[in-house]
């Protein structure tokens, strides 16, 4: 396996993902690990990421010395590159010219690099379209190196010292803009790491039913199902473990999609055969945001509410030995980096399923290293629906967090149908998979409006789709005005009680995806 250091650049999840991507399992953990957890883990090859310091002012991030001394292959990306010239005895300096986006570069032959072009110059050299992104730049290479690529502003933009089997590379070979970076990825890890192509979806299902069985024995293993992606995915695999060992929990709060809950207990208890209980709190929960305007507010409530059902109804399976939950790697190393302060990212939002440890439950995480797309690949191979699993996000306090202001049943009943329209016409006009989320919002205002003769005064629906990443920024999706009319249109005809339709024009940042 290959370790990757993280240094705090956005992209160093990308790394790991092309890295999977080539079948070869590879982790990802703060640069700061001590030498035994290096020593321990074994790896075939190491990767430095990059990172916001710099390497030439002192204190700055450094890569353990003994990760150049395991005669282990190291790759080194853009701050990478430069701790590995700071440490080997190589200088790196604040650059006269810094490089943001495309760059043009000449490559060297070496064994990283192999015969790739993206074209030949005039003067017959080697062309490299790659993307960078640095203000430092490394300008007298280490005892060993030689330099494998370059331009005018970057003589030294990629190094390698193939004796020890070090690289460097200025540029980021993990981003789609660079257009070899995958071949870079694969001539690293296969040719150069020597590693193997075991890193596979149908293999994984089988070692972690394995693992599982293992773990759990005979035990008895609850799960809070929320019809995510990741509960989801969490339940078929243990259910594929053990069984009828394994009893769901779904909370209907009143505050979901239309036909969701009849949605889940189809796909679960009648087609996969799993335990479900399937407990119907919409009035509690309806009750206890009575009167309740604030969003941290209800926020709270629904949380609280939530923890206080699943308890009770956990608390009926006495024998019960371990909660499971559907964490996925970005949430594993989110927390692990905020904890360093290493990512200078912050993640306000929870999802609802977070239980406190009151239950007195060990806890069973089995899609702990997974990606997002590796949690999608892997429900698809257990036979989970196309559609719940590429399924847009869905906030823990649903629709609470989209009826602004205090929450009602007939607010929630009206948002639901509007809500309906917007996805069922989405997804006819193939715009659903080209949206990150998409969603209607309710406003409790009134507007006048004329139906037929008559003039009406009634309340306002606000689309919303966005296009983004990672959910951090975001741009509003350019919706056809056509597919905008038409599900205008329809919403106005059919939901009884809308008169009027508006589409959210804001991005994030300034606006937030959900309207509280
Ligand atoms: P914002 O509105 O902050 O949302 O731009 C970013 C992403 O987080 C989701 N979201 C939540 N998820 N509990 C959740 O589990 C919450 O309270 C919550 N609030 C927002 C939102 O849907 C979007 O995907």
């Amino acid at each position: 396996k290959i370790l990757i250091l993280d240094f705090g650049s956005q992209y160093t999840q990308l790394i790991a993902r092309r890295i999977r991507e080539t079948n070869v399992y590879c982790e990802l953990h703060p640069y700061d690990v001590t030498p035994q957890f290096i020593k321990d883990f074994s790896p075939i090859g190491i990767i430095l990421s990059g990172g916001p310091a710099s390497a030439f002012i002192e204190d700055t991030p450094r890569a353990p010395q003994i990760v150049f001394e395991l005669g282990i292959p190291v790759l080194g990306i853009c701050y990478g590159m430069q701790v590995m010239a700071a440490q080997l005895g190589g200088k790196v300096e604040g650059a006269k010219k810094r490089e943001f986006g495309y760059a043009e570069l000449y490559r060297q032959d070496c064994k990283l690099f192999g015969e790739m072009s993206d074209r030949i110059s005039v003067e017959g050299q080697a062309v490299l379209d790659v993307w960078m992104s640095h203000g430092d730049s490394v300008v007298g290479l280490p005892a060993g190196f030689k330099v494998i690529a370059s331009n005018a502003a970057t003589p030294i933009a990629a190094m390698a010292d193939e004796a020890r089997q070090f690289y460097g590379l200025q540029f980021h070979p993990e981003v789609t803009h660079t257009l070899q970076g995958k071949v870079i990825i694969e001539h690293f890890v296969h040719d150069i790491c020597a590693a193997g192509y075991d890193w596979n979806m149908p293999d994984y299902v089988e070692e972690s039913i394995s693992r599982i069985q293992a773990k759990v024995g005979k035990d008895k293993v609850i799960l809070g199902l929320s019809g995510g992606v990741d509960s989801s995915v969490a339940a078929v695999l243990i259910h594929r473990a053990i069984g009828d060992q394994l009893t769901c929990v779904f909370v209907d709060n009143g505050l979901l999609r239309q036909q969701e809950a009849e949605q889940v207990m189809e796909v679960f208890a009648n087609h996969l055969h799993v335990k479900v209980i399937h407990i119907d709190a919409s009035k509690q929960f309806l009750q206890y945001l009575q009167g309740v305007t604030d969003p941290e507010q209800k926020r709270r409530i629904i949380g609280r509410e939530f923890v206080e059902i699943f308890q009770q109804e956990s608390a009926k399976i006495t024998d019960a030995k371990w909660l499971a939950q559907g964490t996925i790697y970005p949430d594993v190393i989110e927390s692990a980096s905020s904890k360093t302060q290493k990512a200078h990212m912050i993640k306000s939002h929870h999802n609802v399923g977070g239980l406190p440890d009151t239950l007195h439950l060990k806890l069973l995480e089995p899609l702990r290293e997974l990606f997002k797309d590796e949690v999608r690949e892997l429900g698809l191979v257990l036979g989970l629906p196309h559609d719940m699993v590429f399924r847009h996000p869905f906030p823990g306090p649903g629709l609470g967090v989209r009826i602004l202001g205090e929450v009602k049943q007939e607010y929630a009943e009206l948002l639901r149908q509007a809500d309906a329209i917007f996805i069922e016409e989405l997804k006819a006009s193939g715009w659903y998979e080209r949206t990150s989320q998409a969603f209607a919002v309710f406003l409790p205002i009134k507007s006048v409006g004329v139906m037929g003769d008559g003039r009406s005064y009634e309340y306002v629906i606000a689309l919303r789709a966005i296009q983004t990443q990672d959910f951090m920024t975001a741009h509003w999706a350019e919706l056809p005005y056509t597919l905008l009319g038409k599900v205008s249109n329809r919403i106005i005809n059919e939901v009884r009680g809308i008169n009027r339709v508006v589409y959210d024009i804001s991005g994030k940042p300034p606006a937030t995806i959900e309207w509280e």
